[in-house]
């Protein structure tokens, strides 16, 4: 089966923007341990809440965030605008918890709009559901909730949801254009679908996660769940799907001692995602001064340099492709590859380290004309012949050979090989 998702309208800047950039930000970026410290690290809720009368990121910079994004190959940023906390990084009138009412006084999420328009990105907003400020949100103590309402609270579902939709239609109405509603966390139940309708009318080209009231446009595995090749027995996702990751393991928020992912682990899981036709969503947390960490810098751009060598294999009108081997008896795969295929151009993407210095390509039979490794643009040898490993079928089969597994061994392979015209469907 050939992989081709399309929504057939203007929600598919997603098929064709396949990389974006997460961003965690808020009141929780002060104590620096993780977005939600207040209740991972059973906080008072009064002494977090005084966190806004510090939240003050005087060298925060539009710009200089999404020029870093820019220059990893990132095509979109989808930012938090009120995470569990229930602190809103946006000039909402609907409740004073906000940006606003702190030293900054500047609506954050106003000048990351401003920026992605500069910087042509795509926008999106991250929304919780779990509010753990407001006091109509009901808190009974479950996962993602606080372990009970204040006295002063009022707890009542239908007037928390009023709340909920009346800020997503500000944040759907007085910032330009959205494209990503990213709800988190369902655990209230809310199960208004029409309200998703009204989003997708004022905004066009709004893709909505499957973490709100209903499944969605596109489902979201986390820290690399469910992307395994375990989700899909062709390799490829069957649904649109976009994988979200942060570069360090233990937090989204910004976190002093963040345990950070190898930028070359990260650099496989992108390629394996986006080779099954999903996106990738990586998330940075920003510190509280309003700059990025310099580990997160230097690994983003580590990714970058590999990314912007390879991304021609996911340009636009590129889909998951690697059903032309399993659909064609090339099952068990000798060696671990996917494939991603625009017209008669074929990338094979090494997404775990290869175990020798060859990948076969069975049942392939035809030669390329052009085999070229994308990650220095050297050629790749290229032959059909016939291996002793596949003696009973006693049939030539193309083999890439010679890769240099041995000098490359920090960041993921890709070979493009331009067939003219032979390729099968
Ligand atoms: C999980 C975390 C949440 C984070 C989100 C990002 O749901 O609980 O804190 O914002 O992942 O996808």
């Amino acid at each position: 089966m050939i992989n081709r998702l399309r929504f057939g309208d203007e929600r598919d800047w997603f098929n064709r923007r396949r990389f974006g950039m997460f961003i965690h930000w808020g009141l929780f970026s002060i104590p620096a341990w993780h977005e939600q410290v207040l209740w991972r690290g059973k906080m008072r809720r009064s002494d977090y809440e005084v966190l806004a009368r510090e939240f003050n990121p005087e060298k925060f910079d539009p710009d200089q965030w999404l020029d870093l994004a820019q220059s990893a190959g990132m095509e979109y940023v989808t930012v938090t605008t009120k995470h569990h906390d229930g602190f809103c990084m946006f000039d909402t009138k609907y409740t004073d918890y906000n940006v606003m009412h702190t030293p900054y006084k500047k609506d954050i999420i106003r000048m990351i709009a401003e920026s992605a328009k500069r910087h042509d990105l795509k926008l999106g907003f991250y929304y919780s559901i779990p509010d753990w400020h407001h006091p109509n949100c009901p808190n009974q103590g479950r996962h993602h909730e606080m372990w009970g309402n204040r006295q002063s609270d009022e707890p009542d579902y239908d007037k928390y949801f009023q709340y909920m939709e009346n800020q997503i239609t500000e944040l759907c109405t007085n910032y330009g254009e959205v494209s990503q509603l990213f709800w988190d966390v369902n655990i209230l139940d809310y199960n208004n679908r029409e309200f998703n309708d009204r989003m997708r009318k004022l905004q066009p080209s709004l893709v909505i996660n499957n973490r709100g009231p209903d499944n969605g446009d596109y489902a979201t595995p986390e820290r690399e769940e469910d992307t395994d090749r375990k989700f899909s027995k062709s390799m490829e996702f069957s649904g649109h799907t976009e994988a979200c990751q942060s570069l360090g393991r233990e937090s989204w928020g910004h976190r002093i001692d963040e345990d950070y992912y190898n930028p070359k682990y990260l650099m496989q899981c992108i390629d394996r995602t986006l080779a099954m036709g999903g996106n990738y969503l990586l998330n940075v947390g920003p510190k509280a001064d309003g700059t990025i960490d310099g580990w997160d810098i230097a690994s983003l751009k580590r990714i970058g340099k590999w990314y912007n060598n390879i991304k021609e294999a996911f340009a636009p009108d590129t889909y998951s492709a690697t059903s032309m081997i399993t659909d064609h008896g090339g099952l068990p795969l000798r060696d671990k590859i996917l494939l991603t295929r625009r017209q008669n151009t074929v990338y094979v993407h090494a997404y775990e380290d290869l175990a020798s210095s060859s990948i076969g390509l069975r049942p392939f039979t035809m030669p390329p004309l052009k085999a070229t490794l994308l990650n220095t643009g050297e050629p790749v040898e290229a032959l059909v012949d016939k291996t002793p490993y596949y003696h009973e079928e006693d049939r030539a089969y193309l083999r890439l050979r010679n890769l240099p597994t041995a000098a490359i061994t920090d960041e993921p392979l890709v070979v493009k090989l331009e067939f003219d015209g032979t390729v099968w469907e």
